[in-house]
């Protein structure tokens, strides 16, 4: 992966840095970046796009992983980026992040939310339905401006994906259906709002994906559904979105393609299928998430308790789990894992890696080849860089883990570990609770 390596001691090193030493130094568990390899991604993207001599914006997805130094870097490295909530857009804003290069995205952004990105004059929002139309040319002509927007259309493209994260199908919650005319009525509404700017389309098909086809699907879709609105308002989109999607390596069962691939692709449809038709070539934009920080992403644990059922399973306890990583309870993800302070030594059993929850579900990975574990060995589970930090929780009050970017041998936290007082700092306790104490 990225920068890993094996140092002279037997240690995994990530960007130059042990990490038995980052765990001394930051504690256990520790969410750990290749922040190298995160730039690599990313200019993987913004090249093969270059090469395409099409116009472009590549927005990071920062669902996948928003917090401040991620925005900046973000911003380093030529991307947009796509925010879903109040809190994204305020990490965005934080972080200096141009304005002109936010998408808001959403399916049901609140007033408020509308206002704030108003504000801020954000470069776009997605627009997802048609109450939040009426809103948001509402609210701008409240504050005397005009709104950039593309609508999110629901192409009806099936992916294979997991259930839960493939979106585009017909029975989404997500977007203007293109199959029953309600898309056409979205553009005949927006086109009517004089605080709304209709810059296009968007199209997201799911998650995860390790194919072209369902993205060419996707273009095909969108190119004749510009194509018809041209036909019937006169107007050409100058921009399309196909969203994210790109697929990782998690363990050996996952054969993602090369990202290049992915964007050669997309660019070749949009290309093929607009000049087919004449049509003015459009601005394309997509939004990775995953494919930009997943795989640069390691969690380091600490072991603790095991537990042996003789003839059935060995149980292996890290001091983390489904907090931090609720992808194996949610969607059965998988992942690999070594003993970090232990990488080069032979694998001598199969063991089960559980979480720290007070749960049987919470765990994080089974039947996983290891040396013999012993308390106090590190586990470093790869992979864990994409909708880990940013759905972790604290259930059980455990607190969310430390983040650190690692790069040339160096380590810095962005992220500080939760502390037992933010635990309660939101806890209040009613005034009459004291009375009969007195
Ligand atoms: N654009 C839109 C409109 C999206 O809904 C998403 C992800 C993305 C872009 C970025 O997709 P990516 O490139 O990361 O696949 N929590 C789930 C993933 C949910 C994805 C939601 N939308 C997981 O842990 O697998």
């Amino acid at each position: 992966h990225g920068t890993s390596t094996i140092n002279d001691q037997g240690h995994l090193q990530i960007g130059g840095v042990d990490t038995v030493q980052l765990a001394e130094r930051f504690g256990t568990p520790l969410y750990i970046v290749d922040e190298q390899l995160v730039r690599q991604r990313a200019q993987q993207f913004v090249r093969a796009f270059s090469e395409t001599d099409l116009k472009f914006q590549v927005a990071y997805a920062s669902k996948a992983f928003s917090v401040v130094a991620m925005c900046v870097l973000a911003e380093q490295e030529n991307l947009s980026l796509d925010v879903v909530s109040d809190g994204e857009l305020y990490t965005a804003l934080q972080a200096g992040f141009p304005v002109e290069r936010i998408h808001f995205h959403g399916n049901n952004k609140t007033v408020s939310e509308l206002d704030m990105a108003l504000q801020a004059n954000i470069g776009c929002f997605v627009v997802d339905n048609f109450l939040e139309l009426d809103l948001l040319h509402e609210r701008a002509q409240l504050q005397g401006k005009v709104a950039n927007i593309l609508l999110r259309i629901s192409p009806g493209v099936e992916v294979h994906t997991h259930e839960y994260i493939s979106t585009g199908q017909e029975d989404s919650k997500f977007g203007f259906d293109l199959g029953n005319g309600t898309a056409a009525t979205a553009v005949a509404t927006a086109l009517q709002y004089d605080n709304l700017q209709l810059l296009g389309v968007h199209s997201h098909i799911g998650s995860q994906i390790f194919e072209v086809e369902g993205f060419k699907l996707a273009v095909e879709k969108v190119a004749t559904f510009a194509v018809n609105m041209r036909e019937q308002h006169q107007i050409t989109f100058p921009v399309i979105n196909m969203g994210g999607g790109f697929g990782i390596r998690y363990t050996a069962e996952d054969s993602p393609l090369a990202i290049e691939k992915y964007v050669t692709a997309i660019a070749g449809a949009v290309k093929e299928k607009f000049s087919e038709a004449d049509y003015p070539m459009p601005e394309v934009w997509i939004e990775p998430g995953r494919s930009m920080v997943g795989d640069a992403g390691t969690t380091l644990y600490t072991v603790g308790s095991t537990k042996t059922i003789p003839g059935i399973r060995k149980y292996v306890a890290v001091d983390g789990g489904m907090t931090d990583n609720p992808r194996p309870a949610l969607y059965q993800a998988k992942y690999e894992a070594i003993l970090a302070n232990r990488a080069n030594d032979a694998v001598e059993e199969v063991v089960s890696i559980a979480g720290k929850c007070c749960e049987s579900g919470d765990m994080l990975i089974w039947d996983l080849s290891l040396p013999e574990v012993k308390q106090g060995d590190l586990l470093a589970v790869f992979s864990t860089g994409a909708y880990n930090y940013a759905m972790a929780s604290n259930y059980n009050r455990i607190r969310r883990p430390a983040v650190v970017f690692v790069k040339d041998g160096e380590a810095d936290l962005v992220v500080a570990r939760e502390s037992l007082e933010q635990i309660v700092v939101n806890d209040l306790v009613p005034a009459r609770f004291q009375k009969t104490t007195l």
